[in-house]
């Protein structure tokens, strides 16, 4: 039979973006990035891994029920050799380990949301892959989690950081060989329980131009982006890890949405410009800037945050006691917003199932 082994991987959020890279074929980010793995509810990615030395040779992975080529290179294959290479490893300190590491792989994905909607599904695809794999291997007791968070960044940056639960740290590092570039956790999502995202989904269509050449044409064009690299998200990391060690709403929710817009000032500087966030995502913003405005003028804090991925959907973070009143107004302002399915709980990483 078989050897088997189930996982399944969460989307995660990010608070201070990831965009642009100092090393395409690595996946070595221009800057370090913080996110907030959401619930797996709603969104996220399961995967099978089998391995079988009676089937035929060469590795197969199936998405969403559809056969994808694994190749020779690229992100895929990448992720394979390095969880083969661990293996082999165990195996080599240990002969009596049955040889897995020679056995053909086949991989079953598959992601409880629509792929199209642009909601991150490469980060919770990978981490899934990249758990379900290890697992199979046997490998948490030699390859820490941020080990394999490395590995994961190597078929999705975003992906390492869906390895953590929580609020989550990708260190970019400074290695040329990526050695130092995983992610870290930055508190368990216990924490600060009261946080909580809510996703609104704007539109379902496919996003325009994809972050991976998205980016790069950032970091070949623009010069906002290389201000926001060098000047902008150092500072920003450090405030952002005070936030939430204080649990501070007020302070993270500023800087949530400054850099949600100060990387959407960076799509729109890079040339031609990108333009992901839309009319309806325009308006959401400003329903809560005026909400927190008003809250704050009354001497209540910030109602919520929004930021923005690579695409027009809005995800807003807030305390638990404003979710009702947020669910309330985005409906009455957005009817044709479909959020009721996807309203999450911040969640656990990665995990065995
Ligand atoms: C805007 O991780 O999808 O969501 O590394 O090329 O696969 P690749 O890019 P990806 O980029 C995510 C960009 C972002 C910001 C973020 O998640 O930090």
């Amino acid at each position: 039979a078989p050897h088997t082994a189930t996982c399944s991987a969460p989307v995660n959020i990010a608070v201070v973006k990831y965009w642009g890279k100092r090393d395409v074929p690595l996946i070595l980010p221009t800057n370090d990035s913080l996110s907030v793995t959401l619930d797996q509810d709603h969104l996220r990615s399961l995967t099978s891994a089998a391995a079988d030395q009676a089937w035929p040779a060469g590795d197969r992975l199936w998405l969403n029920g559809v056969e994808e080529s694994i190749g020779e290179s690229g992100r895929l294959r990448t992720c394979i050799d390095e969880l083969r290479r661990e293996r082999r490893a165990l195996e080599e300190k240990d002969s009596s380990l049955p040889k897995l590491s020679t056995f053909p792989l086949r991989i079953c994905s598959e992601n409880n949301f629509p792929t199209a909607a642009g909601l991150a599904s490469s980060a919770s695809g990978f981490a899934a892959l990249v758990s379900s794999v290890s697992t199979l291997f046997e490998l948490s007791s030699s390859v820490s989690v941020s080990e394999l968070s490395r590995i994961a960044r190597q078929g999705s940056g975003s992906a390492c950081r869906s390895l953590f639960g929580g609020f989550v740290a990708w260190q970019g590092g400074e290695a040329a060989d990526g050695s130092d570039s995983l992610a870290v956790e930055v508190a368990p999502r216990e924490h600060w329980p009261e946080l909580q995202a809510l996703i609104c989904v704007v539109s379902d269509a496919k996003k325009g131009t994809p972050s991976t050449a998205g980016m790069q044409r950032s970091v070949a064009t623009s010069p906002l982006l290389a201000a926001r690299i060098a000047n902008v998200v150092p500072q920003r990391m450090d405030t952002m890890r005070k936030a939430i060690a204080a649990r501070d709403f007020e302070s993270f929710a500023d800087a949530t949405m400054q850099d949600s817009n100060n990387f959407h000032a960076c799509c729109l500087d890079t040339s031609p410009p990108i333009f992901y966030m839309n009319d309806v995502s325009r308006a959401i913003v400003a329903l809560v800037e005026e909400l927190n405005r008003a809250s704050r003028a009354a001497g209540s804090g910030a109602v919520a945050a929004y930021t923005y991925d690579a695409g027009p959907n809005a995800v807003l973070y807030a305390p638990k006691q404003n979710v009702p009143l947020i669910l309330q107004l985005v409906r009455h302002y957005f009817p044709n917003a479909d959020f009721d399915d996807t309203f999450n709980l911040l969640g656990a990483g990665a995990n065995a199932s």
